[in-house]
């Protein structure tokens, strides 16, 4: 017995040591992980287990539609936690948009909002505002992309939100900035038009044309990911949150920079390595549609290729770069080209670019575009094969890298959709489904937002987290 007692007491006084000595190693902890120069230790742990690059942010992501959600989406492929806020019944237009499954959200949704929970708040209610107080002070940055005005008509101004949590960035994406446009609502092709992409895209003697690449929208968006990681950034140092505002006119018009270029070489003579040039079209006031030109200073244009009768993507981009003329011109059967003086020099061929590109056709005609790729590529000639959706989606390689994933949601099954583009070491993306309207609200409200099993049941039955009317689902276009 009174060994056991003993006993006893040698283990609590055992624990006791224990517990001070893991205090001591707690209180030595942060040293320990500085190295002589004040900086963090490089962890220990294996490449892509410590952490994501931005493991414990907390994106409040009131965004919608497309520019937004292509933002908050790449934030969290990269380790953020993005709680989506949806109109409680309705939730993110394009959750009914262009639905190909019914009773099912859209791929356009899906494919825009992975890796996120999904909260339903009617903003406008007294509990939702409530509600939105509390995750406006847990929260490190807001996300949105309303309508002008629409924010501020929630009570959410700048002044109010910096009060609450001064430390919080505001993102804002907007049609335009400041200026005569400045309420205009604004969508994707509205901005490659205002932003000067669509009048230098198409050809000469056509109207001018829309790229199929979402330059405003999911431009935008990246522009936006861009400005919260440097506000973040920034805070490490002041402490404090601020406003981070990227307007798609802005956002299109940096992604066409080069078109400003050309506008201001127009003051000083012709564009040479414009088709027009040599085929002696003289250019007006401003940059003309290029057609297929190269924005560079090589030349290129898109040929055909064999099967291009029945295959409209049987095309591939041929660049006539200097250094590697001889090669293509040995490639084409026209070695005598090497040495003539009317195409041995690259300003001697400018004049007669349409002669040379429709000779490489003849050439290009009798291969497939894999084929063009293959040989031209064995010998430095740098072509691009126009690839197909189809062959995307197919393409092994961009599976293999994590670019191209296939995901399982609940109501639609497996689909598609890109995975993160940009790769880090460190911070390995691992793509999981869109949420579900609502899907998180619970855990959100408990787990994050410290609510009881009670203030949860009430906030229930008070109108603020659920749709007026039952099943009142919004059955968008
Ligand atoms: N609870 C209650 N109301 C909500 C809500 C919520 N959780 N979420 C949204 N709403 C309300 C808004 O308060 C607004 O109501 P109000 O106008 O009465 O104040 C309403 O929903 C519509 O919001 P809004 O952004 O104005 O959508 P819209 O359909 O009128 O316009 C756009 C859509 C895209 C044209 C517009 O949002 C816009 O121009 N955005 C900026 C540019 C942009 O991002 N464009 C590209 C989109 S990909």
């Amino acid at each position: 017995m009174a060994k056991k007692v003993t006993g006893k007491t040698k283990v609590k006084s055992k624990s006791k040591a224990a517990a001070k000595k893991v205090a001591k190693l707690k209180a030595k902890k942060p040293a320990a992980k500085k190295a002589a120069n004040g900086l963090p230790k490089p962890s220990t742990k294996p490449y892509g287990q410590a952490g994501k690059a931005l493991e414990g942010v907390r994106i409040l992501d009131f965004s919608h539609v497309q520019a937004g959600p292509t933002c908050t989406q790449l934030l969290a492929y990269m380790g953020a936690d993005v709680i989506k806020v949806e109109r409680p019944g309705v939730g993110d237009i394009t959750r009914g948009q262009l639905r190909d499954v019914k009773g099912a959200d859209s791929l356009y949704f899906t494919m825009l909002n992975g890796n996120k929970r999904s909260i339903t708040i009617d903003s406008k209610h007294p509990k939702g505002k409530e509600i939105l107080e509390r995750l406006i002070k847990h929260c490190d940055v807001l996300v949105e992309n309303f309508a002008p005005g629409t924010l501020d008509r929630m009570g959410l101004t700048w002044e109010y939100i910096h009060k609450t949590n001064p430390r919080m960035i505001v993102a804002s994406v907007k049609g335009f900035g400041p200026g005569p446009y400045e309420d205009c609502k604004v969508y994707e092709n509205i901005a490659q038009c205002a932003g000067g992409a669509a009048s230098t895209t198409g050809f000469r003697d056509g109207p001018p044309l829309v790229t199929g690449a979402q330059i405003g929208d999911s431009g935008t968006g990246l522009h936006l990911a861009f400005g919260i990681v440097s506000a973040l950034y920034q805070r490490i140092r002041t402490g404090r949150g601020q406003r981070v505002l990227c307007a798609m006119q802005d956002g299109v018009l940096n992604l066409a920079r080069v078109k400003l270029r050309d506008q201001q070489r127009l003051a000083h003579g012709p564009l040479t390595e414009y088709g027009q040039h040599g085929e002696g079209i003289p250019f007006g006031p401003a940059v003309p549609r290029a057609g297929n030109d190269s924005g560079g200073g090589q030349p290129g244009w898109i040929l055909k290729c064999k099967g291009w009768e029945n295959d409209p993507d049987a095309y591939i981009y041929f660049i006539t770069q200097a250094p590697v003329w001889g090669a293509i011109c040995d490639l084409i059967g026209k070695p005598d080209w090497k040495t003539d003086p009317d195409y041995a020099a690259p300003p001697a061929r400018l004049p007669r670019l349409r002669h040379i590109f429709n000779t490489i056709e003849q050439w290009t005609m009798t291969k497939t575009k894999f084929e063009v790729m293959d040989i031209c590529n064995a010998v430095d000639i740098p072509v691009g094969p126009i690839l197909s959706m189809k062959e995307i989606a197919e393409e092994p390689s961009l599976r293999k890298t994590g670019t191209v994933v296939e995901v399982d949601h609940p109501k639609r099954g497996k689909y598609l959709t890109v995975g993160n583009p940009v790769k880090m070491s460190d911070s390995i993306t691992d793509v999981r489904r869109a949420p579900l309207l609502g899907e998180h609200t619970e855990e959100i409200l408990a787990k994050e937002l410290g609510y009881s099993a009670a203030e949860i049941a009430e906030i229930k039955t008070s109108g603020a987290i659920t749709a007026p009317e039952k099943g009142a689902r919004a059955e968008a276009a």
